[in-house]
C-alpha cells in the first residue's frame, strides 16, 4: 500500500521526535500497562526521565523485577517507589479485576492517577484459546484490553474535581487496523454469534501461510472501535472529557513483537529480520508518541495519533469503512467484554 510510505513515516524512522522539557512530568504518576520489554519499557524509561513515578505491569514476576531495574538504571533514578510494579495477565479476567483492585489500594485515590498507558498486546501465527474461550489475540489486544480500559475509565472519571486539568489514557492501536477485510467482517456481524465469536473461531482462521498473523489487525479495528465508545464514555455533561482519550501507532518498531512469526519457518525470520531492518524504528524512538499523547490538551480528545497520516489524511481514509461502522461491531465487543 503506497500510503505506507510517505515522507513523515520515513522522516518520524530516522528524526524522533523530540522529548518535552526535563522535570515535564514531576510529581505525576503514570501506568503503563505492558512494560516489561519493547515500546512499553522505552516509554516507562521517557516518563520516569521525566519526573515521573511508574507504575508498570508484568505477568512474569522476574520480568518486571529486571524491567524495574532497568528503568532506574536508564532513567538515573534511585528514590524509593518511584517505579512499583502490578501483576495484570491480560488474558484472564480474575487478573484484570485483582489488578484494579491493587491499583485502587496502591493510590490515595482517582485523582492521583495522571496518565495510563495502554500497551500490552501480542501477535500470534497460530491459533490458542485464551484462558477465558476466546482467540487470544482478540482476547488480550481487544477484549481485556477493553475490559480494563473500561474500569480504568469509570475510576479516573470521579478524580476529575480533584485535578487542574483531565487525566489521559492513552492507547497503542497500530495502523494495521485499516487493512482487514471489512466485507468479510460485515458477513460475520450478520451471523447470530456475532463477529467477536466469528473472528474467534479456530475454522474462520486463515491457513495460507502466508497469512502470518491472522487476527492482529482485526484486533486493533475492534479495539479502535472500543476505543471511540469509551471516548465517547469520557465526556462529562457538558461535553468536555474528563480523562482525555487518544489512540497512538507507534509506527514500525524494533521490539520481539514478531517471534511468534519468525518462528514458523526460516522464510518467515528472514521476512521479520529484513522487514524490521529496513523500516523499523527503536523502541526509544517508537515509544515517543506515548509521551506526545500524555501531553495533548482536551481539543485532541478521541484523536488517533500517527507518524504517517495527518489527522485529516486519515480522517478521509477511514471514511471509506462505513459498512462496517453501520453494524456496530463496538456494541458486539462490549457485549462480549462483559458475558
Ligand atoms: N513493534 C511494532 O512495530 C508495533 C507497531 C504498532 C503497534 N504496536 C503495538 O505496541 C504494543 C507493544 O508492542 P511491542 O512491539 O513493544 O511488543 P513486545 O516487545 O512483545 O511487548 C509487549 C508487551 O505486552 C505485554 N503482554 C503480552 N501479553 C500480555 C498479557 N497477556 N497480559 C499483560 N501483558 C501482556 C508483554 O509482557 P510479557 O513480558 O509478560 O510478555 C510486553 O510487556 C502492542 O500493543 C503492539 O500491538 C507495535
Amino acid at each position: 500500500m503506497l500510503l505506507d510510505v510517505p515522507p513523515r513515516r520515513i522522516l518520524g524512522r530516522f528524526v524522533p521526535t523530540p522529548l518535552p522539557p526535563a522535570g515535564t512530568f514531576a510529581g505525576q504518576t503514570v501506568l503503563i500497562v505492558g512494560a516489561t520489554t519493547g515500546i512499553g519499557l522505552a516509554a516507562a524509561v521517557h516518563f520516569a526521565t521525566l519526573g515521573a513515578n511508574v507504575i508498570i505491569t508484568y505477568r512474569v514476576a522476574s520480568r518486571g523485577d529486571a524491567a524495574k531495574r532497568h528503568i532506574q538504571g536508564a532513567a538515573g533514578i534511585s528514590r524509593k517507589g518511584d517505579i512499583s510494579c502490578l501483576e495484570l495477565d491480560l488474558e484472564c479476567y480474575e487478573s484484570c479485576t485483582s489488578f484494579m483492585a491493587k491499583l485502587k489500594s496502591t493510590l490515595p485515590g482517582p485523582a492521583a492517577l495522571d496518565v495510563v498507558v495502554m500497551n500490552g498486546g501480542i501477535v500470534n501465527s497460530h491459533w490458542e484459546e485464551s484462558v477465558e474461550g476466546w482467540e487470544r489475540t482478540i482476547q488480550i489486544n481487544n477484549i481485556s484490553t477493553t475490559l480494563i480500559g473500561l474500569l480504568l475509565l469509570a475510576w479516573m472519571r470521579g478524580g476529575r474535581d480533584q485535578r487542574p486539568s483531565p487525566a489521559h489514557l492513552v492507547f497503542v492501536t497500530s495502523r494495521d487496523h485499516l487493512y482487514p477485510d471489512l466485507d468479510e467482517l460485515v458477513k460475520w456481524s450478520q451471523r447470530d454469534d456475532g463477529i467477536l465469536r466469528q473472528v474467534c473461531s479456530k475454522e474462520n482462521w486463515p491457513s495460507r501461510w502466508w497469512d502470518s498473523e491472522p487476527n492482529y489487525a482485526i484486533s486493533k479495528l475492534l479495539v479502535m472501535y472500543t476505543i471511540e465508545e469509551i471516548s465517547k464514555l469520557a465526556r462529562g455533561p457538558d461535553g468536555d472529557p474528563l480523562v482525555v482519550v487518544n489512540s497512538v501507532c507507534p509506527g514500525m518498531v524494533k521490539t520481539d513483537i514478531g517471534r511468534h512469526i519468525a518462528s514458523r519457518s526460516w522464510f518467515h525470520s528472514l521476512c521479520v529480520y529484513l522487514t524490521l531492518l529496513i523500516t523499523a524504528k527503536s523502541a526509544d524512538s517508537g515509544a515517543r508518541i506515548c509521551v506526545t499523547a500524555a501531553l495533548k490538551p482536551k481539543e485532541n480528545h478521541g484523536e488517533f495519533l500517527n507518524y504517517w497520516l495527518t489527522a485529516d489524511q486519515y480522517r478521509r481514509y477511514v471514511v471509506t469503512v462505513p459498512a462496517v461502522l453501520s453494524n456496530n461491531p463496538s456494541e458486539a465487543c462490549l457485549l462480549g467484554c462483559v458475558s
